[in-house]
């Protein structure tokens, strides 16, 4: 697996693995808004020279666009860190299938940097460092066509002595083989590489041949007078390929393995020299895991006990203010209900003494209206004597 990783965006790091394996991996360019730095990988299936090669690449989409740089390297170590977990993981099983294990370990990180001609970037330097010690690194120049060929020169040399004076190891081209020292050796002097990418080809002479076309000239990625591209691809794919998985596995996921064995508690010998008892470490890991289960358990429970007990308050207080409520809710209902009671009495008694007035009254209306008749009658009585 692959790993194209650089301190900015739109350094060329999809048109070169593009111009690198012949293919179109990603057309579009990533946004560049992203709140972190994600990994996204991608598998393919190559033919290389007649041979089948299954590679993944994995982008670092938004490495370097964070306005704070700090943390941007940790999803990076963390990806390469799951991966070698899984393979981890894989090998601890009581069944374990190594040998068709689909292996997403990460096998070399091309560095890209950017073609200023100064110096290296600090951001650079802090993310090869943290990656050193877990994936092989490759620095590469990015965009070599932009900068002029004397400055190249003592660009490349001031990397290297950056490099060096920070402590930060790239791969080394192996040398021990005989079969690949030389061409090893004559390589390595041409560190980082200054490569070009395009996918565009423009007619040669009588041949088509990738390159980038300028008003005044054209930039060749093949030709190995125009920049270091074909020097990369041979040690990358053709030479080396082998070596970076050897080493991916012997020295940097070893490392992996035994910090993470260590720290899991295991050790080859124990304080006496003596051969390390793997049942004594499971049982000693076993009981420091139930001692702390045991102690979060009673934790919880306490805090628990306590909880209940606050809760308990709580209700108790809202009680008492209920009854307290209630109470005086019925006093306010007693005193209303006395007052309508009073005020009852007091309407029936009016009633009872305006009965009494309208009967007074209508009784003498009755007497009135009979000594009115009797008087009528003598009247009549007196005219009709007269008459006769
Ligand atoms: P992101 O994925 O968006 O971060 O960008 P990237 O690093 O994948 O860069 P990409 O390959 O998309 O290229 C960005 C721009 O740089 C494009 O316009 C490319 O044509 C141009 N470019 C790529 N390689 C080179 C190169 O070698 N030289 C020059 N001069 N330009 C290049
Ligand atoms: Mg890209």
């Amino acid at each position: 697996m692959l790993l194209p990783t650089a301190g900015e965006t739109g350094i060329g790091k999809s048109t070169l693995m593009d111009t690198l394996f012949n293919t179109k991996f990603e057309s579009d360019p990533a946004t560049h808004n992203e709140p972190g730095v994600r990994l996204k990988a991608r598998s393919y299936e190559l033919q290389e020279s007649n041979v089948r090669l299954k590679l993944t690449i994995v982008d670092t989409v938004g490495f370097g666009d964070q306005i704070n740089k700090d943390d941007s390297y940790k999803p990076i170590v963390e990806y390469i860190d799951a991966q070698f977990e899984a393979y981890l993981q894989e090998e601890l099983k009581i069944k374990r299938s190594l040998f068709n294990y689909h292996d997403t370990r990460i096998h070399a990180c091309l560095y890209f940097i950017a073609p200023t001609g100064h110096s290296l970037k600090s951001l650079d330097l802090v993310t090869m460092k943290k990656l050193d010690s877990k994936v092989n690194i490759i620095p590469i120049i990015a965009k070599a066509d932009t900068i002029a060929k004397n400055e190249l020169h003592k660009f490349k040399s001031k990397i290297m002595s950056e490099l060096v004076s920070n402590g930060v190891q790239i791969y080394q081209f192996p040398t021990d083989e005989e079969t690949v020292a030389e061409i090893n050796a004559t390589m390595s002097v041409h560190l980082p590489f200054a490569v070009v990418g395009s996918t565009e080809e423009v007619k040669i002479g009588n041949k088509m041949a990738k390159a980038r076309q300028y008003p005044w000239g054209v930039v060749q990625v093949e030709n190995e007078n125009h920049c270091d591209f074909v020097k990369l691809r041979e040690m990358l794919i053709r030479v080396n390929m082998e070596d970076l998985r050897e080493q991916t596995h012997t020295r940097h996921y070893e490392l992996y393995r035994r910090c993470k064995l260590e720290e899991m508690g295991f050790k080859d010998t124990d304080p006496d020299s003596k051969p390390f008892s793997l049942q004594e470490t499971y049982e000693a890991k076993r009981n420091e895991f139930l001692g702390e289960l045991q102690k979060k358990e009673e934790e919880m429970r306490q805090m628990f006990v306590m909880r209940v007990k606050e809760k308990e308050a709580e209700l108790k207080e809202a009680e008492k203010e209920l009854h307290e409520k209630f109470d005086l809710l019925k006093r306010t209902h007693q005193e209303e209900k006395k007052k309508v009671e009073d005020k009852k009495k007091e309407l029936e008694e009016e009633v009872n003494n305006f009965q009494k007035k309208k009967a007074a009254a209508q009784l003498l209306q009755s007497q009135a209206q009979q000594s009115g008749a009797q008087q009528t009658k003598k009247d009549k009585d007196k005219k009709n004597a007269s008459f006769t």
